[in-house]
């Protein structure tokens, strides 16, 4: 779906997201949400809070799943995604502090592989993901699920791709302080959600998503395994679908 503005269409996806929250809560159901970090999302959370402050919309019944975190990561870093859910989401709304779930960037590192298979069991205990929200990086991977990742993995640690490193460089201060690895959920993980909405705006997003959606699906691009999902919906502004 391409939109006039990205706010536009994050203002219509913050909107779907509150009335599943809110269908969720009238069948006195909790609400599981993977949610994304980058600056994709960021309007979406922005309406979510004002909903929240100006009509009440509760998060009481809400659960959440972030998608990943650098590795290694002090959760009190300003570049961590730990950092950037509190700043965005979770200080202005009434979500339960136990029901956020981040992958924790500073687990020690024999107790990773524990700590990955604990947090898939974790989501599939609520019966999996209700809705998952994502972005694409320039390698066309979701969460940080880079080139190579398989279709069924579940969540894990991972290195990061070069690209990737050096997009996030400026926030780092410089490709030397970019952690070289982080811990993501797998695409098993974010291909069994019930629901998935892609955001991407401006034109250095239109390569990478016209691969996505018109290219043929593979490891290569990560993103275009979401072709295979049954309720997945691309929400794009006019620049990044200008190659499409
Ligand atoms: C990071 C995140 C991804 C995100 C991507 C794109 O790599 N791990 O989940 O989709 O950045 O970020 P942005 O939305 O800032 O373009």
């Amino acid at each position: 779906v391409i939109f006039e503005s990205s706010l536009e269409a994050s203002t219509i996806v913050a909107q779907e997201i509150a009335s599943l929250i809110r269908d969720k809560q009238s069948q006195g159901l909790p609400c599981i949400l993977g949610l994304a970090t980058g600056s994709s999302p960021i309007k979406v959370y922005e309406e979510l809070v004002r909903m929240h402050k100006e009509e009440g919309l509760s998060f009481s019944n809400v659960v959440t799943f972030n998608l990943d975190e650098y590795f290694p990561m002090d959760k009190h870093n300003i570049q961590s995604y730990h950092y950037f859910m509190h700043e965005h989401l979770f200080n202005h709304i009434d979500i339960l502090s136990e029901n956020i779930n981040i992958p924790d960037g500073k687990v020690p590192t024999d107790e990773l592989y524990q700590f990955c298979i604990d947090y898939e069991m974790k989501i599939k205990s609520y019966g999996g993901l209700d809705f998952q929200l994502l972005g694409i990086g320039r390698t066309g991977h979701i969460g940080f699920n880079e080139p190579g990742s398989h279709l069924n993995s579940g969540t894990r640690s991972i290195t990061l791709d070069h690209i990737t490193r050096v997009d996030a460089a400026s926030s780092f201060l410089g490709i030397d302080n970019v952690p070289r690895k982080a811990i993501t959920m797998g695409i098993g993980t974010i291909k069994s959600a019930k629901r998935i909405v892609l955001l991407a705006w401006g034109n250095n997003k239109a390569q990478i998503i016209q691969q996505a959606i018109e290219g043929e699906i593979t490891a290569n691009i990560p993103a275009t395994y979401l072709q295979e999902h049954h309720n997945t919906t691309f929400v794009l502004d006019h620049e990044a679908a200008l190659e499409l």
